[in-house]
């Protein structure tokens, strides 16, 4: 197995979630890649901070020279934040010839003619994927695979914290610097979370998002920007009475042909996809002339997430270096070993059952269903004095061979006349 070198600079949030990642899927990304990903050294500030991952203290260092000037290190992994030094620390390292990937929106936001210039010149790849929707793959969406579309609009919520903030006002009562203090302790909110609620985060993300989805350079001067500082408890309880929900969203539309660009809290119908996309969770919602609305949605900050998104780049890097197309793999998938049986499966239930009115058959049922290992979340009886009546079960968790078992029982059960219906429950 060829083994590939990677320089990470920066071990917070984002830097672990990668440490995390390259370990746990360590098998399915040397698949994948074809490579063996070793991270050989890491950037730090403080080589003596505690740090509560797993990582040898020996690949720790607070110089940067040491990761540039090493030449078997041909992938710099940036998840340090901020513009400086991390676009000095980029420029240089891909003039050394270093492939980048960056979660960096600011350093994007501000900096991304001369990072993509010198990619260009220097013919490296620069992905950053996780500067935008953490998780969520909407740079890739927009530059691949919605490229036949010519977009309309965009509309997102793409800061995690503020998002965050808001849902926890909405639904659960807390004040804002509460829900910020959560957000903080989480991991979602930048290492000053002025950035995240006055929302020049969500703009560095904006003017990405929008210089791909409109093929421009958008400046984040032309983004009109408004924080969710004035948003008080008072305001979310109207916006509920008038049937709206408040979310931080970034808009991009273009208009008798010219760009609209604004992020600031926004009150839309309580029935609009984006208002169920709570907590942490960002989503993108996208017009395009030929795939019509679609919407993006998942985790837009934390480790995990965001370093998938880092990861996926990694080997993006990896294949495109190799010309590697992703294909299903060619090993068949053997039903009796590999596929679970529908017996085997695990799932709550709803079954609707005709009985003759008699006293005593819901005890049978419950019966047969507790004989069968079936335990019954709720009942409920519907008509009353008649010759039937009909008994509907909600159960708990339970293997779908045990159920099959209790209804083929209760199918035999003299009172039992019909089995109306079986419908699987996922509580998702
Ligand atoms: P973080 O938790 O504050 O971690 C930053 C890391 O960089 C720390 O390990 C720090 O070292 C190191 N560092 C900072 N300045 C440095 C310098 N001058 N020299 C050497 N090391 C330095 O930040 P994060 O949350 O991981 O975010 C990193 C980047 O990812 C940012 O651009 C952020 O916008 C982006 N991002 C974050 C998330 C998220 O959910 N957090 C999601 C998407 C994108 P020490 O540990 O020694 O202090
Ligand atoms: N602070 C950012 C957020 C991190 O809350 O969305 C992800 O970019």
């Amino acid at each position: 197995m060829k083994k590939v070198k990677v320089g990470l600079l920066g071990l917070g949030n984002v830097g672990k979630g990668v440490w995390k990642i390259l370990n746990m899927n360590k098998d399915e990304l040397q698949k994948r890649s074809g490579y063996d990903i070793e991270i050989s050294k890491i950037l730090v500030n403080d080589l003596n901070k505690n740090r509560n991952i797993d990582v040898p203290r020996e690949l720790l260092t607070t110089n940067f020279e040491e990761i540039l000037m090493d030449d078997t290190i041909e992938i710099v992994v940036e998840a340090i934040g901020g513009v400086e030094p991390s676009v000095d620390y980029m420029v240089r390292a891909m003039k050394r010839k270093k492939h980048i990937v960056t979660a960096n929106k600011m350093a994007i936001g501000t900096n991304g003619k001369i990072l993509l210039k010198t990619a260009k010149e220097e013919k490296v790849m620069f992905y950053y994927e996780a500067s935008v929707g953490g998780g969520i793959p909407i740079i890739h969406g927009l530059k691949e695979s919605l490229t036949a579309n010519k977009i309309e609009e965009v509309i997102g919520i793409i800061n995690g914290t503020t998002n965050y903030i808001l849902t926890k006002m909405t639904l659960e009562g807390l004040d804002f610097h509460q829900a910020l203090k959560e957000a903080q302790e989480k991991g979602y909110a930048e290492a000053d979370p002025t950035s995240d609620i006055e929302s020049f985060d969500a703009m560095y993300k904006l003017s990405i998002l929008s210089s791909l989805a409109f093929d421009t350079m958008v400046n984040i001067d032309s983004i009109h920007r408004e924080g969710i500082t004035n948003i008080r408890s008072i305001d979310i309880e109207y916006a509920k009475e008038f049937g709206y929900v408040i979310k931080p969203l970034a808009i991009v539309k273009e208009r008798d042909g010219q760009l609209e660009l604004r992020v600031h809290p926004t009150m839309i119908p309580q029935t609009h996809p984006l208002a169920n996309v709570n907590d942490s969770f960002n989503a993108v919602f996208i017009k395009g002339n030929a795939v019509g609305d679609l919407m993006l949605c998942g985790r837009g900050a934390g480790e995990l997430p965001t370093g998938s998104a880092v990861v996926g780049d990694i080997v993006s890097i990896l294949r495109n270096k190799e010309n590697i197309s992703c294909e299903f793999n060619s090993k068949k998938v053997d039903k009796s070993n590999d596929i679970k049986d529908m017996d085997c499966i695990q799932s709550e239930y709803y079954v609707r059952i005709t009985v003759k009115d008699k006293p005593g058959i819901l005890g049978e049922i419950s019966t047969v269903f507790g004989e069968n290992n079936v335990s019954i979340l709720s009942v409920i009886q519907k008509g009353k004095r008649e010759k039937q009546v009909t008994l509907v079960f909600i159960t708990h968790s339970t293997l779908e061979g045990n159920i099959n078992k209790a209804i083929e029982r209760i199918k035999s059960l003299e009172d039992a006349e019909k089995i109306e219906n079986i419908i699987r429950i996922e509580n998702l």
